[in-house]
């Protein structure tokens, strides 16, 4: 994909999650609902979500970076590009990447914030090896980082079941040694067309027709599962498919598929076309629930502090979400 003379390597990985945990049972106190059916319609048992007293998604991606500078052994000052993803930051201005970039000492490194919802991590993965493999940009700190408990309305069951809080990270690093490490295929996607599918109203005239009826908080998630889930079902697979065609690695080439946690009946219906084996796709939804633009990382450092990821391997990301959009990532590591 890129003729350049270097390559790019993840040379560090952090993650970090709220303490608190908010369980089924926890939402069967609030909503009408049950653990059982939480957990055959999504595979959630429990998610984390922030206190909004002391934390939120400055204070998740900010540590998740500062873990994964750290597991890097890289100075915040040596970053040259902070890319924050996320849905759910605190300001429109200024981004969260600024303020993290500034706490952490990493100024006067660029820094903004990307919104491509559940698939941000993954867009701004590509984005950031991109930008290091045209010479402008030597180490980039990656974070994906929602807390999608702010803005769930937790009196809509079709929602607030499925969400929590998390941020990922990664340190990419130009490599001179090796022209091959990094991002082989990326692909990047959206069909706006289909965006009242899962929106974030900010003024009432913007509330579209399917679902003008119902009860809704201004600054809520929105959703039409069935339709995202529609959508989601089929795009994971060919997503993951053309993935493989392009860059013509077969599963068993592949160490891991690094997915956004979106609900285990999606993944689990995109392993069972391809034949993906268990231990090849990191699974923790049933413990974080599905974290938006947290999830890909988080899942991601999981398998780094488990040592299963190795230098020379093929990880591939997938991610799908609001826009809607979706996105891939092909690695050697
Ligand atoms: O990551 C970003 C993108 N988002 C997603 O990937 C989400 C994709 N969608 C989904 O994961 C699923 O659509 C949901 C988990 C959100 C919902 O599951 P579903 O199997 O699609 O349920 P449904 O919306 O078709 O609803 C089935 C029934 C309905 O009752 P009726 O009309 O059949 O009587 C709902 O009212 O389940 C009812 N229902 C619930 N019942 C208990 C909906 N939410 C709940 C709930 N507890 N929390």
């Amino acid at each position: 994909m890129s003729s350049a003379a270097f390559g790019v390597k993840i040379v560090g990985a952090g993650s970090a999650v709220p303490d608190r945990v908010l369980t089924n049972a926890d939402l069967e106190k609030i909503l009408d609902t049950s653990n059982d059916w939480i957990v055959q319609r999504t595979g959630i048992h429990e998610r984390r979500v922030v206190d909004q007293n002391i934390e939120g998604t400055f204070t998740l991606a900010r540590d998740a970076l500062r873990r994964a500078l750290d597991d890097a052994k890289v100075q915040p000052s040596e970053l040259d590009l902070v890319i924050n993803a996320s849905v759910t930051a605190e300001m429109r201005c200024p981004s969260n990447a600024c303020r993290i970039a500034s706490d952490l000492g990493a100024v006067p490194a660029g820094a903004f914030d990307l919104v491509a919802a559940c698939s941000g991590f993954v867009y701004a993965l590509n984005v950031a090896d991109s930008l290091i493999r045209s010479g402008r940009h030597r180490t980039v700190g990656v974070i994906g980082c929602d807390a999608m408990s702010t803005a769930v309305d937790y009196e809509d069951r079709s929602v607030s079941i499925l969400f929590g809080d998390a941020a990922g990270s990664v340190i990419l690093q130009r490599d001179d040694e090796r022209p091959g490490a990094g991002c082989i295929y990326q692909t990047m996607n959206a069909d706006g067309s289909t965006w009242e599918s899962l929106y974030m109203p900010e003024r009432g005239h913007e509330i579209p027709e399917w679902d003008s009826a119902n009860p809704i908080k201004i600054g809520c998630l929105r959703m039409n599962g069935r339709e995202v889930y529609r959508f989601a079902v089929t795009k994971f697979r060919e997503v993951i498919e053309d993935a493989l065609t392009k860059t013509g690695l077969t599963v068993d080439d592949v160490s891991q598929f690094v997915c956004h946690q979106s609900n285990i009946r999606i993944i689990n219906a995109a392993m069972e076309k391809l034949g993906l084996p268990e231990e090849k796709v990191h699974i923790n939804i049933d413990r974080f629930g599905n974290s938006s633009a947290g999830s890909v990382g988080l899942c991601f450092d999981q398998l780094w502090q488990a040592d299963k990821i190795r230098p020379g391997d093929a990880v591939v990301f997938v991610a799908f979400g609001g826009g809607l959009t979706w996105a891939s990532s092909v690695w050697r590591v």
